[in-house]
């Protein structure tokens, strides 16, 4: 980088930062003792955050809790929910699409796990209000909610219409207050409970050809955010997690194309991954963890910055081929 942008990048920092890293790091160096604090601090960071990439952190058990995952019948859900009830859990199996997860209970049933397939549509307050009550009288109180039901166009802003656009909204991110508000009275008054929210990486940047989709999973995972807040202002014990993957190969993305140095996720390895953050209770995930650099790049650099680097890494081309769930359905029919 030549001395001129560097230069830019200083000056377009807030006055009192820049004054603070030149001080710091320009006058008194990075030596003594705040090299050895720094140096500590970053080690136990890295530690963390390695072991809690692999899985190693203590872990709840979820032997015998009740599990209510949206979106059961397909992708990831299907997959959190089998590794879930054979971990003991009993799984409330809800999607728009009955047949999916009674065709998903049928096989959990054969390995002797306990499990009920639920029609639900999220985006239909009654229908989630119906769901509820029929989760309930199978396994009892929900103990963990998992919001994962999601759809996406795969259309440009001017491209898509109104209809699809709401829709996207609507089953993304109001769908999680219909279901939020019908569980968390009872997590609160038990002081006990956990939710869950399948955000995605486009819930931290926006992408070209996924507005809709974006708007929505900005929405859920602020929705998270000021849940959390919310139950930490009650000093609440109920736990959120927001989870925010990259592309993951379920076919929901199906002909979406990603260059090297951002492969897309494996579903197994994307589900064993939330699984693990579920039950070590972490509270935002980015799936890869090079994705919470979105974060650092967006807070100390100009936007012109953080959109040339989107360009560089390619994340503006990722929908260009795009063909989705739906018409890869209809082109193998
Ligand atoms: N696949 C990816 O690349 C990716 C990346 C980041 C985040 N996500 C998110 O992860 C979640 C799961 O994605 P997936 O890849 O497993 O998708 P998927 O298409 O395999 O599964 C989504 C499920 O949601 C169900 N569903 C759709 N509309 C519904 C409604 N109105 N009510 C209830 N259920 C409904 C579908 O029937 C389907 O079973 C979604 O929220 C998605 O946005 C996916």
């Amino acid at each position: 980088m030549s001395n001129n942008s560097f230069a830019q990048i200083i000056k377009s920092l807030p006055k009192e930062f820049s004054h603070y890293l030149v001080k710091t790091f320009l006058q008194n160096g990075f030596k003594g003792y705040s090299k050895l604090i720094i140096t500590s601090l970053l080690a136990i960071w890295g530690f963390n955050a390695i072991a809690r990439t692999h899985g190693l952190l203590s872990k709840k058990s979820v032997k015998g809790s009740h599990i209510f995952i949206t979106g059961a019948g397909s992708g990831i859900g299907k997959l959190m929910a089998t590794a879930f009830a054979r971990l003991g859990a009993k799984v409330s199996l809800t999607d728009i699409n009955l047949q999916s997860v009674e065709a998903l209970e049928l096989v959990l049933k054969g390995e002797g796990l306990q499990s009920k397939a639920i029609h639900c549509d999220v985006s239909d307050v009654q229908s989630v209000k119906n769901a509820a009550k029929i989760a309930r009288e199978a396994f009892g109180d929900v103990e963990i909610l998992i919001n994962n039901a999601g759809i996406v166009s795969g259309k440009t802003l001017l491209e898509n219409s109104e209809k699809m656009i709401e829709k996207t909204v609507q089953i993304n991110t109001i769908s999680h207050a219909y279901t939020v508000r019908e569980f968390l009275p009872t997590m609160l008054q038990k002081n006990k409970g956990h939710i869950v929210t399948i955000s995605s990486a486009a819930g931290t940047v926006g992408v070209c050809g996924l507005a809709d989709y974006c708007a929505s999973k900005f929405g859920a995972f602020g929705f998270d955010e000021s849940l959390r807040m919310e139950l930490r202002k009650l000093k609440s014990a109920v736990k959120t997690t927001c989870i925010c993957p990259y592309y993951i190969d379920t076919g929901m993305f199906h002909g979406v194309k990603s260059n090297f140095l951002l492969p897309i996720l494996k579903e197994s390895y994307a589900t064993r991954r939330i699984v693990n953050a579920i039950l070590q209770e972490e509270k935002v995930v980015c799936l890869p963890a090079i994705g919470n650099l979105i974060f650092l790049v967006r807070a100390i650099f100009p936007t012109w910055l953080f959109d040339t680097i989107c360009d560089f890494l390619g994340v503006n081309k990722t929908m260009d081929h795009f063909v989705g769930r739906e018409k890869s359905r209809e082109t193998v029919n």
